[in-house]
């Protein structure tokens, strides 16, 4: 096989801080990956989130990947501020919480930074003074389309929702408030010219099909099957930004976080494409992987020889967890070290907190 290079990464703006929250269901990832004290992991890092995520689950070791720097940076902030900050510092350092003193809680991490991301947050002073939480271009594009919701609902319909108190709620506030117009919004926000804003344009080059209908159907499903209380994704999406952020990822929960101190040495991060890490790791480095939706931006082809790659590399009985946003990709049960779990990944999906995505993949490695 000839050497695998993402192609998108040639198309990509870098430098830019595209999600500064993850936008991935950690519940249904950790179900998916059963994560055990022999585990290695290897996860695109994104936010880093889920990475912080996963190791509650304590596995052996994390490694945390992504060929865009900025991305890694995030996390790379975030475990300094674990390692230096109590929890209440940590919040306001990320953002959560106002906090006219970044810098001075910044500085009591620097040490725990490694040179580049030293430099590079000197760099971007400005956003982290601002605070991270809620400034990536995903966040600053769900934010808009909140504004569109609220438009249409108004703050009568809002404070209906707000005031839902169970699931039964939820379904009466839809059959009122999830009206048609509101069904046109969200198509027309998510329609590809309007989606550029939220994602880069060449993320969404192999995306050719009508996906709205799917979209306005698992928003109802979210809400007429999910209490509001327990997803922060709809809170932040339809609602209002969160007002209890401590209770929203797994990482930012109070009663975590010393068990977060103590675990975080466990992460390496790696500033490269996975297609050309893979072919550098001893096989069977990794037993576990979470490829969040990365194969969204391949063709079938690109996807089908990167999993063959990481089927081959990783170790057997391993397993894998992906999404899908818009378009389909999955092994098709066509590659010989990887089995598709249909079954327990469709259940997954049906409990997905985010309704964005068309399906969630899980594969063993055979
Ligand atoms: C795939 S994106 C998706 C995030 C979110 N689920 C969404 O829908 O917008 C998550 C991260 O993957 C990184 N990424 C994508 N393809 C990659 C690859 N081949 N190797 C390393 N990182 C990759 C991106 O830089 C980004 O930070």
């Amino acid at each position: 096989m000839s050497e695998l290079k993402s192609k998108i990464a040639e198309k990509l703006d870098l430098q830019e801080i595209a999600y500064s929250m993850l936008w991935e269901d950690s519940r249904i990832l950790n179900l998916a990956l059963k994560i055990n004290p022999d585990d290695h992991v290897l996860s695109i890092c994104s936010a880093g989130c889920n990475v912080l995520s996963m190791l509650l689950a304590k596995p052996k070791a994390i490694t945390a990947i992504d060929f865009n720097q900025s991305q890694l940076m995030i996390l790379e902030l975030k475990i300094a501020g674990i390692k230096r900050l109590d929890h209440a510092e940590f919040m306001k350092l990320l953002g959560f919480y106002p906090c006219d003193d970044r810098i001075k809680l910044f500085d009591c991490c620097a040490s725990e930074l490694p040179p580049s991301a030293l430099s590079w947050w000197q760099q971007h002073q400005k956003l982290m003074i601002d605070g991270i939480a809620y400034s990536g271009r995903l966040e600053l594009y769900l934010k808009r389309l909140r504004e569109n919701f609220l438009r249409i609902w108004k703050a009568e319909g809002l404070a209906v929702l707000k005031s839902c108190q169970n699931i039964e709620e939820q379904a009466r506030f839809w059959q009122r408030y999830g009206t048609d117009e509101v069904k046109h919004m969200l198509t027309d926000f998510v329609a590809k010219q309007n989606q550029q804003s939220g994602r880069d344009a060449a993320k969404l080059e192999h995306v050719h099909d009508n996906y709205a209908e799917g979209l306005w159907q698992r928003l109802e499903h979210t809400i007429k099957t999910q209490p509001m209380s327990d997803n922060f994704f709809n809170q932040y999406i339809l609602l209002d930004d969160h007002q209890q952020p401590e209770h929203t990822y797994d990482y930012l929960n109070q009663n975590n976080f010393t068990e977060l101190k103590s675990l975080v040495n466990r992460i390496t991060l790696v500033h490269d494409q996975l297609e050309k890490h893979l072919t550098s790791v001893p096989i069977g480095t990794y037993s576990k992987g979470n490829f969040s939706d990365i194969f969204e931006y391949m063709t079938e082809d690109a996807t089908k020889e990167l999993l063959s790659l990481i089927g081959k590399s990783f170790a057997k009985s391993g397993r894998i967890a992906y999404w899908n946003l818009f378009v389909d990709r999955n092994s098709r049960n066509q590659i010989s070290s990887l089995s598709l779990l249909q079954e327990e990944s469709q259940n997954l999906h049906l409990d997905d907190r985010l309704w964005f995505y068309k399906n969630f993949f899980i594969e063993t490695i055979i």
